[in-house]
């Protein structure tokens, strides 16, 4: 079976994942709206972040900074000098189209990466690169693009009150270090967690949810000591195996996902290494996320601009330092689109072709849906009053609309992992069905431990 973006967008859109935005106006490019189960989903994602970096770790907490921040945050954090792409325009068929991308899908990423402007169109016009809509090769030079959205703050237009989007959710974070550290007992190493959207002016998104210009991140900054060396690697290694196993508790196949490590002349302006998780898209190889070591880059800039003290004192040896940061940064959408593609299948059941969404229980948008075998007031009042025991804690459809087959699949290609039927002997003995949708098996339980058994499944214990 093979596994395109094409079957996904569609499936998204029938059964309510994610709709294209604003569709009824003849839509706005690149934008994608979350429909009742996208929007569950993506709420079980962060929710499962959450709780395995926040809840569950003694040495993270949580944070939900402003997404308008001083324009300062910006000029001290090298956005406004260093955040951007270059940009070439064909001058045939006036197509843009970023320069550093356009040598990366024909030369490969070494050919592409830390290139300067002037490298850049060179390296176009020596290649004879074509553009990809119209095949010409004639390009303008290449320019900087600042991936900021930049807009105004109160009534008036001018240069004093304009403010930025922000494109990434680490700066509120180093922002508020001072403020954490104060209200908390935080020793370092520790870390400081906060999911939330950003905004980048993409020149070249696309690729369905891979590549917006609103777009969801889960960071953590986690600080540590400048030295040992050896121990700021450790924890950068942890923190690989840590992001990598969380993807897995999330369904993702560990085939579809490698470790990247970035080349010198690759790195972010802020970083000295960085290793992506790369997940096999039916596109290839694409970024899912980073772990960078910042040093202590941001919290030094900080300091300069805001001329506010952003240092650390040990309570031990009261040695001050500025904590350096290992940087490990999730895309939200992207993890729910490989989600998506790594729980979707198809198989034979009664000899018919079926889509089924294999998503593990913890993410599964509707954790059970309860039907009644027909309708009939006994059987109905029996399902309904099971549905509201259990829909205080779990997300639950009832259904009972046609045959029970056709309910079945109903369930299956929206991912719900457990199919409860309510039957006559369930009237006798108070048990029902419980189907399971992999392997589509069914067995008799009480319904008195329907809330336990969806709980250890849930919870994976
Ligand atoms: N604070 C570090 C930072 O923002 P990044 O590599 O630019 O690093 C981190 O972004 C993650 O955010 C990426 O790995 C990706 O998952 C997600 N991301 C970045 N730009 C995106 C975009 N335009 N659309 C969707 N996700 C994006």
């Amino acid at each position: 079976m093979e596994k395109t973006i094409d079957k996904i967008v569609s499936l998204a859109k029938r059964r309510g994942f994610i709709y294209p935005g604003s569709e009824i106006y003849g839509g706005l490019a690149n934008t994608w709206d979350y429909g009742p189960y996208g929007s569950q989903l993506k709420k079980n994602i962060t929710d499962f972040w959450w709780k395995t970096f926040v809840q569950n770790r003694d040495d993270i907490i949580g944070l939900d900074s402003s997404i308008l921040l001083n324009p300062k945050v910006w000029e001290a954090s090298g956005h406004i000098g260093s955040f951007s792409d270059p940009l070439i325009d064909c001058k045939n068929c006036k197509e843009r189209i970023r320069g550093d991308k356009l040598i990366e899908e024909h030369l490969g990423v070494e050919a592409a990466v830390g290139k300067s402007l002037e490298e850049v169109g060179q390296i176009i016009k020596e290649n004879k690169l074509k553009c990809p809509k119209c095949g010409k090769t004639d390009f303008t030079e290449a320019r900087s693009f600042n991936l900021m959205f930049k807009t105004h703050q109160g009534v008036v237009e001018e240069t004093a009150s304009s403010v930025y989007l922000r494109p990434e959710t680490a700066q509120g974070i180093f922002i508020n270090f001072k403020n954490v550290t104060q209200s908390t007992r935080t020793k370092i190493p520790f870390g400081i967690g906060q999911i939330g959207k950003s905004f980048r002016n993409e020149i070249t998104p696309g690729n369905f949810i891979f590549r917006t210009r609103e777009f969801e991140q889960m960071e953590i900054e986690y600080f540590v000591a400048p030295e040992p060396q050896e121990q700021i690697e450790e924890i950068f290694e942890n923190w690989k195996k840590d992001a990598l196993s969380w993807y897995k508790a999330i369904g993702l196949n560990e085939d579809n996902m490698r470790f990247r490590d970035h080349d010198k002349d690759e790195l972010s302006h802020y970083s000295s290494m960085t290793t992506d998780i790369e997940y096999k898209f039916p596109f290839g190889w694409g970024e899912l996320m980073g772990i960078a070591y910042r040093g202590c880059y941001d919290l030094t800039q900080h300091q300069t601009f805001s001329g506010e003290k952003m240092e650390y004192i040990d309570p031990q040896t009261n040695e001050r330092y500025i904590p350096h940061v290992i940087e490990p940064s999730f895309g939200l959408n992207r993890a729910l689109l490989t989600v998506l593609l790594d729980a979707y299948d198809e198989d034979e059941v009664n000899g018919e072709t079926r889509v089924v969404m294999r998503f593990k229980p913890v993410v599964a948008p509707v954790k059970a849906a309860i039907f009644p075998l027909i309708k009939k007031p006994e059987l109905t009042e029996l399902a309904l009053k099971i549905k509201q025991t259990l829909q205080n804690n779990f997300a639950i459809e009832y259904d009972e609309a046609g045959a029970i087959g056709k309910r079945y699949r109903r369930q299956d290609e929206i991912g719900t992992p457990f199919c409860i039927t309510v039957d006559f002997d369930g009237l006798e003995d108070q048990t029902v069905t419980l189907r399971h949708r992999d392997s589509t098996k069914q067995e008799r339980v009480k319904i008195e431990e329907l809330e336990s058994i969806l709980f250890r499944e849930i919870n994976g214990i």
